[in-house]
């Protein structure tokens, strides 16, 4: 974070623990529980949310060098990230333009420069051109190759962030993607951070129940009782907002100890765990050890696939480190896993009875608003969502 607003948050949240207040939202938020089991609505947000938007593929530093590639779905979609040039990242539809198969599967590099289909090798620049039909090249002798490279998608990076858009022609504007939370992560020097590792996993629950147990610390108190309150304030929630991005550290107890030094030496980072969401599915958190990304998709209404990467500021080659790393991204995952997620497959199962008509988010649960509202700005037929300066 930017000093300024690292101490402007520290001030605020000191002022609300002393109050016994939080940040509020204007009002309670009412949802009907069909956002969470309706297939048609999962669809809407498929075309509007996840085809039509940027979102957070990886970020930069696991695309270091030319030829460097990460393969992931986006709506459905499957995509490959692929460094072409050193300044430059591109995106392409995983599917060969011979028969649809996957030109590249998990991350690596390409070898000799190329994708290659497994099918019937056909093999791509890493610039998606077509450029080679091994045994073939009398059977596609109309083919102009020139037009039958992989489908390019639109794609940006910025801050450290690779940010993907399954459909359009237009760039992105990734400054405007990545509004109020480009500037902390350049603070955090996010472009040469290292990925330590990838972790996939699937819950039988919406993907917005997954993504809101991280966007208010309300039930920390209770739900996470023995795990985590101990170490975590449940409240004040404090936080910033940015047409739809959002960022709200969360505060470890000690952080109160800080209201008997000189602001000079406020040092956020060693007293709470910082995340920011990026809209429309992506959440990071920050610790000064780790930093873990966090991007979640729903097929269907009722299945959840999440994929977590955790990085690291230092290298991640030495034995030890890979040995701390690898038991911090052990205990996150189960924690989130044990306690918020299997909690959310209930929750589902529950609403898909429709015995719960809807639902409501209090004014406490602030930032859990503004994500539900940062969807209602994109998928056609609901409420306008909160607005904000991009800064
Ligand atoms: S499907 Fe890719 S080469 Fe045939
Ligand atoms: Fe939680």
């Amino acid at each position: 974070m930017e000093r300024e607003a690292e101490l402007d948050w520290i001030r605020r949240f000191l002022a609300h623990l002393e109050a016994g207040t939080t940040d509020l939202a204007p009002s309670e938020l009412r949802l009907s529980s069909s956002l969470y089991t309706s297939a048609e609505h999962c669809a809407r947000e498929r075309d509007f949310v996840f085809r039509r938007r940027p979102v957070v593929a990886c970020f930069s530093c696991e695309l270091r060098d030319v030829g460097d590639f990460f393969t992931l779905s986006i709506g459905g979609v499957p995509v490959v990230v692929v460094r072409e040039a050193a300044d430059r990242v591109g995106a392409f539809v995983n599917l060969c333009r011979h028969r649809g198969g996957p030109v590249a599967e998990g991350r690596g590099r390409v070898e000799g420069g190329h994708f290659r289909c497994p099918f019937h090798s056909w093999a791509y620049s890493t610039s998606g051109e077509l450029v080679a039909i091994p045994e073939g090249e009398a059977g596609f002798d109309s083919i102009e190759r020139a037009e039958w490279g992989l489908r390019r998608l639109a794609c940006a990076e910025e801050a450290g962030v690779v940010l993907v858009r399954i459909e359009g022609e237009d760039p992105i504007d990734a400054v405007e993607a990545l509004c109020g939370v480009g500037p902390d992560l350049r603070a955090i020097d996010l472009p040469n951070y290292h990925h330590f590792e990838t972790r996939e996993t699937e819950w039988e629950c919406n993907w917005k129940l997954l993504l809101a147990t991280f966007l208010e610390s309300y039930h920390v108190f209770s739900l996470h009782r023995e795990s985590v309150h101990p170490w975590y304030f449940s409240h004040p929630m404090v936080y910033d907002a940015w047409r739809g991005n959002v960022r709200f550290p969360v505060a470890r107890r000690t952080l109160v100890d800080l209201a008997t030094l000189p602001e000079a030496e406020w040092r956020l980072a060693d007293h709470a765990t910082i995340q920011w969401f990026i809209a429309p599915n992506a959440l990071i958190s920050y610790t000064r050890n780790y930093l873990l990304l966090w991007r979640f998709y729903s097929p269907v209404p009722n299945r959840s696939e999440v994929v977590t990467s955790l990085y690291c500021a230092e290298s991640v080659e030495a034995t030890g480190t890979r040995k701390r790393l690898a038991n911090a991204f052990d205990g996150q995952m189960r924690i989130a896993g044990a306690e918020d997620f299997v909690l959310q497959e209930t929750i589902q199962r529950g609403l898909d009875s429709g015995a719960l008509p809807e639902v409501v988010f209090g004014r406490n649960e602030v930032v859990a608003q503004a994500f539900q509202r940062s969807l209602t700005d994109a998928v056609p037929g609901r409420r306008e969502g909160e607005g904000g300066n991009c800064t």
